[in-house]
């Protein structure tokens, strides 16, 4: 244990000596205040340990609020600090990807070396099927390595990457393939989950009936199973990889900094998802610098991200964080418990992680098989753990720091969105942790709590979350519409962005996310909409009205209840549950797959006709109603 040690409230958990000897950073303090003092600094330092093509004329411009640019002027693409930049250096022969099958029967190790001619191969195919500059792919895979090629190779010839997860159906897919206006579509035949074939394929041309704009679709071969390829549209990936174009040797791409990397659907508040815009200077710098003091990266490290490339998690700490940094990074197409409770364990001791970066809700879920599957594994490769995506239960926490980490082994948890692109209050190795929150804002952000008003409530009080300045990795805009990107997140408090989230600070300073005060619900970690959910009902031929709300569940965080208004003429009944619950699993996803469906005779709504989930949320919790004024008659 450390000998200096500050004196705070409520239970902690001091850095040892020996965490503080090996980190790269040991005065957090100082570098937090120079960072917040000076923000631009802090960022323009970072960005300077990369390489640009062009040198920026201006660190950020802030002169259309909260349309801010960073790095004004500068050339760079993120795939050449990501991978080629690497080439030049001993990093050319360095694992930057290690991945293995569910079934564990096959792994595949890529250099950065290899790196580079799997995306520029993919890079030189893409490019073939005309797309270039601003167009848009969407990408909608399992977690193979090949996920990793098509994102970089988008980026390297300054396409737009819209990844869909795997998880979800139809109807989600097919609406971002036709909000995106996408020409392209990367796929494969299928996915595994949990031992059974997902089919993806026919997912995709079930989407496709609904969305005109797509012109070719390659399909990259993982299950071999039986699959529809219509001509002229549908391409075997491996029959591409056969023709010249498609060689090892790809240029990169000069791009503005602020030019558009991704888009990446999220749900918010009311209305169809929202497509996040990040770019390739700001974000570039954000998920480097937040990866490499975060979790304190070495060469010598083994990254494990466990999130999947079709949320934020992945895009910025499986994907682009880590090879940016120039680490190795582990890919794990199967689940934690599949086919034993021990699979994530026995992962850790053959590939000798150092860095293990999950969620909460996979934590719990482990939990519950017992210590006995942990403890069959030489876990000792691991220096540090990490958490994200919902807040975690202090007994999970001490779970995962005692049984996982060997109580030697700090917990980053890590409080960000999709919007945020990177980490934005999270400890570093050398901090003090508290199990349940995320420490402090991280350099040169600062966070407030406020009320409704927008005034900053005391210490210990709950209120809204809001952020007071702009950062690198920050979004861009919601892509084509920014009228909603102004009033979705700046309109509530002027000048501060909007988190949605609710919190308390405490006297330390440290933050407690407390959950989203949105009609965003946390299912195991995955943001969905109560919007999505609802729509996907409506389609059921018995439903006339619905309404979604989450409530607390022990392994999942959130579960989805549902109350459905029926039609004239449907009664309700167990089947009809089942059957919508089912419902919804196909057309959305089975992600989305509601826990309860519940029959109400009428939805509570006030008297403009707005669903008031709040109250039936009240109800199911047996809480008190709260102010029924604006409640219909
Ligand atoms: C929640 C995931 C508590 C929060 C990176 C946020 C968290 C939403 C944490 C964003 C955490 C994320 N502790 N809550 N460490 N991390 N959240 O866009 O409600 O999928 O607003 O991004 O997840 O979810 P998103």
């Amino acid at each position: 244990m450390a000998t200096n040690k500050p004196k705070m409230e409520g239970e902690v958990f001091y850095p040892s000596d020996e965490i503080i000897a090996q980190a790269n950073l040991k005065d957090w303090d100082v570098t937090a205040k120079a960072a917040l003092k000076d923000p631009q600094a802090f960022w323009a330092t970072e960005a300077e340990n990369l390489e640009w093509f062009e040198k920026w004329d201006q660190v950020l411009d802030d002169s259309k609020p909260p349309f801010y640019k960073w790095f004004v002027g500068g050339k760079v693409n993120i795939t050449h600090n990501a991978v080629d930049r690497h080439l030049k250096t001993f990093r050319k022969n360095k694992l930057a990807l290690i991945w293995e099958s569910e079934d564990g029967k096959t792994d595949r190790t890529f250099s950065y070396y290899a790196l580079n001619r799997e995306v520029s191969r993919m890079a030189n195919i893409i490019k073939a099927m005309g797309i270039g500059k601003g167009d848009r792919v969407t990408i909608y895979m399992g977690r193979i390595p090949e996920i990793v090629f098509a994102m970089l190779a988008c980026a390297k010839i300054g396409a737009i990457h819209s990844v869909v997860f795997g998880g979800f159906s139809v109807d989600a897919l097919a609406g971002r393939i036709a909000d995106s206006e996408s020409k392209l579509v990367i796929t494969c035949d299928g996915s595994y989950q949990n031992g059974k074939l997902v089919e993806l394929k026919k997912i995709v041309d079930e989407s496709l009936k609904h969305c005109p704009s797509v012109e070719n679709v390659i399909v990259v071969k993982r299950t071999g199973q039986e699959i529809f390829m219509e001509p002229g549209r549908d391409h075997w990936f491996h029959d591409l990889c056969a023709l010249p174009i498609a060689n090892g040797k790809c240029a990169t791409e000069v791009m503005d900094a602020e030019d558009p990397l991704f888009i990446l659907y999220t749900s918010g508040s009311t209305g169809k998802p929202k497509a996040i815009l990040h770019t390739h200077g700001g974000y570039m710098v954000g998920t480097y610098a937040t990866l490499k003091y975060v979790f304190d990266l070495k060469d010598e490290d083994r990254f494990w991200c466990t999130a999947d490339p079709g949320w934020i998690t992945g895009h910025s700490y499986l994907v682009y964080g880590p090879l940016i940094n120039g680490a190795t990074a582990f890919m794990f197409e199967g689940g934690p418990a599949y086919p034993y409770p021990n699979r994530w364990w026995q992962l850790i001791e053959r590939y000798g992680i150092s860095i293990f970066y999950t969620a909460p809700t996979a934590i719990r879920a482990l939990m519950r098989f017992g210590e006995a599957w942990p403890n069959k594994h030489d876990l000792s490769s691991l220096r540090l753990l990490g958490t994200v995506g919902e807040p975690i239960n202090p007994e999970a926490w001490k779970w995962f720091y005692r049984v996982i980490g060997k109580e030697k082994c700090p917990i980053m948890d890590t409080w960000w969105q999709t919007e945020t692109g990177g980490f934005m209050i999270t400890p570093t190795p050398v901090v003090p942790l508290k199990p349940g929150s995320g420490t402090r804002p991280f350099f040169g952000q600062d966070a407030e709590i406020v009320d409704e008003q927008g005034k900053p409530v005391a210490d210990g009080e709950e209120g809204y979350l809001v952020l007071k300045n702009p950062w690198p990795s920050m979004l861009r805009t919601i892509f084509g519409d920014d009228e909603r990107y102004v009033s979705q997140y700046w309109s509530k408090y002027p000048g501060k962005y909007m988190t949605g989230d609710s919190a308390r600070r405490d006297k330390d300073g440290y933050y407690w996310i407390i959950g989203r005060v949105d009609d965003v619900i946390k299912v195991s970690g995955h943001r969905l909409g109560t919007a999505e959910i609802e729509s996907a009902l409506i389609t059921h031929p018995a439903v006339a009205e619905s309404a979604a709300i989450g409530l607390a569940h022990e392994v999942k965080g959130q579960a989805i209840t549902c109350y459905v208004q029926l039609k004239p003429g449907f009664a309700p009944s167990e089947e009809l549950s089942e059957e919508l619950r089912q419902h919804v699993s196909k057309h959305l996803g089975p992600i989305a797959r509601p826990e309860e469906v519940k029959f109400i005779d009428k939805l509570p709504k006030t008297r403009s006709g707005k669903i008031m989930r709040r109250v039936l949320k009240a109800r199911a919790q047996g809480l008190p109603e709260g102010d029924l004024s604006t409640l219909e008659e």
